[in-house]
């Protein structure tokens, strides 16, 4: 049996022309495209159902609550999160990162502290712990990453010292595809009495996530890369995380009573969720995991690991093309640059053809500092993809050539 999925047509947006071509879409990395499934459920929640939520105790409230909690139910099911109290509805993954920062990192960071990073890291997991550290006279220090695009797991070895109070790192990178061995990374943290952050956003789509097993006490991902829309995320966090740490946005819903002497707040998760929440994206991120969950992600990560493959093998094909990140495990992304041709060349000329890449640093800057480029062409991979999508791809990159060489 094919390890191949066909599910294209379930996206209605892909069914499109693009300047005139069939659209190839190989950007899911930066977001992925929407099911049916997806665009049925908020139609159905906004003409069905839509009210605010725990405010009211008429029907569409009531049933407006239940579809948002349903959704925190399926979010801590797609983790295995030992409870749904654990689940913190954010904007993405970046919000999630950022709550973290202000709450348990305000309190735990202090002067002389190390907060410790990778290389690989997208800003939205770099730039909240530098802030928190010039704001406590901490230090940030980064694990490298080596030429293959695999963290260097000696010098991390070293670097989890007694000042760490936090090891945050991506599971899967945005901009390398790389995947790397959380399990054993948060193992050595803990081994060391050290808290452990992961940003899944690039994880969730392509493999299954047991927050359990890994063993860390933070997970953010995002909606939009999951086949779920924007604007909607979530952080999982241990309880005893969320009973410790102080909330962030003040706001309804997040407090227990008001009095303008002492106020007192809610418990997690509502404490964490200040303000009307994006309660129609809760709906279709939940729509989008049972979809997702329906499709099986080991079946997903069958898909894809085939299609990388052939990506792979056609890219190295064409004359020029150096692939960017070659680690032995990764997920469905190829970056890379072609010689004497600059990226947004590349990306411009594939637009004319119908084909949608994404080109520049990929929010990753000291990584793409670290390979010596300020930029690079990146094809990234969802379920819709097809073999033949990568021969347009290839067939696209020779015409690139052709027209710079
Ligand atoms: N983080 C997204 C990307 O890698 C936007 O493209």
């Amino acid at each position: 049996m094919s390890a191949l999925l066909d599910v294209k047509r379930e996206f209605p947006i892909l069914a499109q022309s693009a300047r005139g071509k069939p659209l190839v879409y190989l950007d899911s990395a930066a977001t992925t495209q929407k099911p049916r499934a997806v665009l049925e459920a908020l139609r159905r929640y906004y003409e069905e159902d839509n009210a605010n939520v725990h405010r009211a105790v008429h029907l569409l409230s009531e049933r407006a609550t239940k579809a948002y909690e349903g959704a925190r139910e399926k979010v801590a099911a797609f983790l295995n999160a030992p409870s749904i109290r654990e689940i913190v509805f954010t904007r993405g993954t970046t919000e999630a990162i950022n709550l973290v920062a202000h709450t348990f990192g305000r309190t735990r960071v202090g002067a002389g502290d190390e907060v410790l990073v990778t290389h690989l890291e997208h800003h939205s997991n770099i730039v909240p712990w530098q802030m928190l550290c010039q704001s406590k006279g901490a230090a940030l220090k980064v694990v490298p990453v080596l030429d293959n695009g695999e963290l260097d797991l000696a010098v991390l070895d070293r670097l989890l010292g007694p000042k760490t109070k936090l090891l945050a790192l991506g599971h899967v990178s945005n901009a390398l595809g790389t995947i790397n061995p959380v399990r054993d990374i948060v193992a050595k943290a803990k081994a060391k009495g050290i808290p452990v952050l992961i940003d899944g956003a690039q994880a969730v789509p392509h493999l299954k996530v047991d927050v359990q097993a890994l063993g860390c006490d933070f997970y953010a991902f995002s909606g939009h890369k999951l086949y779920g829309p924007t604007g909607i995320g979530a952080l999982w966090a241990k309880a005893e995380h969320l009973d410790a740490m102080p909330p962030w946005q003040g706001g309804g819903d997040m407090i227990a009573s008001v009095r303008f002497e002492e106020t007192l707040y809610n418990v997690p998760p509502a404490k964490f969720e200040a303000g009307t929440p994006d309660i129609s994206g809760a709906v279709g991120l939940g729509a989008a995991i049972d979809w997702l969950t329906a499709l099986g992600l080991d079946r997903v990560e069958a898909h894809e690991k085939a299609l990388l493959e052939k990506g792979t093998a056609l890219l190295s094909a064409v004359p020029g093309l150096t692939l960017v990140g070659t680690a032995r495990h990764k997920a469905g992304v190829l970056s890379f640059t072609m010689e004497g041709i600059h990226p947004h060349d590349i990306g411009t000329v594939l637009d004319r053809q119908g084909i949608a890449i994404r080109t520049g640093h990929h929010c990753a800057q000291p990584l793409m500092e670290r390979f010596g480029v300020a930029a690079t062409a990146r094809a990234s991979l969802g379920v819709y993809n097809t073999e033949a999508d990568l021969e347009v791809l290839a067939k696209g990159l020779t015409k690139v050539r052709e027209m710079f060489a």
